[in-house]
């Protein structure tokens, strides 16, 4: 059977065309459905270069109103991915999707996580603590940033010299390489690494 995702993004959807490249020779995955929070987002002409259906999230359409659910069970969404998806997911569509909507952060949670930690504040606050190592966090989503259950962590080293742009870069190379096939695990089942 096939599966269908949503990708929510707000930004350049890097790991979006990722998804979207690596499932589209694929059956048991299909990539229907863009929603992007910003009309500006580069991912929404990426994505419809790629013949996806996209959609622009108003804020009060989100958090007052359910009418995201009626889009989503239009397209037999079985996963939402938050791909750079900026926004709190409201308690309805977490209610909605129990254990179905995965988010990818760009450090090793539960460090460095929580409102205001994205892109280059996560890594400039990983350089200031001088850790020795960065990595990728995929996780199930609930109500609050950065805190459903994990799913799959990858790690690299750091280097002293690393400023924050290395670190965004070698752990962007993370994201690339692990976010897909991680959706096709979970998808096709296989419950050993996703609790
Ligand atoms: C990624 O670093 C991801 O971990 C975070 O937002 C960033 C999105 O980047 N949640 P892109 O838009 O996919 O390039």
């Amino acid at each position: 059977m096939t599966r269908n995702i949503a990708l929510f993004v707000s930004g350049t959807g890097s790991n979006a065309r990722k998804i979207i490249e690596y499932f589209q020779d694929k059956e048991a995955v299909n990539c229907p459905l863009l929603i992007s929070n910003k009309a500006s987002a580069p991912a929404l002409a990426m994505a419809e270069d790629y013949g996806l259906e996209t959609m622009v999230l108003e804020r009060p359409d989100f958090y007052e109103s359910e009418d995201l659910l009626t889009v989503l069970e239009k397209y037999d969404i079985h996963l939402i991915v938050l791909a750079g998806f900026l926004w709190l997911i409201p308690p309805y569509l977490v209610a909605a999707y129990p254990r179905a909507i995965i988010n990818i952060h760009p450090a090793l949670l539960p460090k460095f996580g929580g409102k205001g930690m994205y892109g280059m504040h996560v890594h400039r606050a990983v350089k200031a603590a001088h850790e020795e190592e960065s990595g990728i966090t995929i996780h199930y989503v609930n109500e609050r940033y950065d805190e459903g259950d994990i799913i799959f962590q990858a790690r690299c080293q750091l280097e002293e010299s690393d400023g924050p742009e290395l670190i965004a870069q070698r752990v962007q190379a993370l994201e690339h390489r692990h976010f897909a096939p991680v959706i096709e695990r979970l998808l096709s089942g296989d419950r050993s690494f996703a609790g």
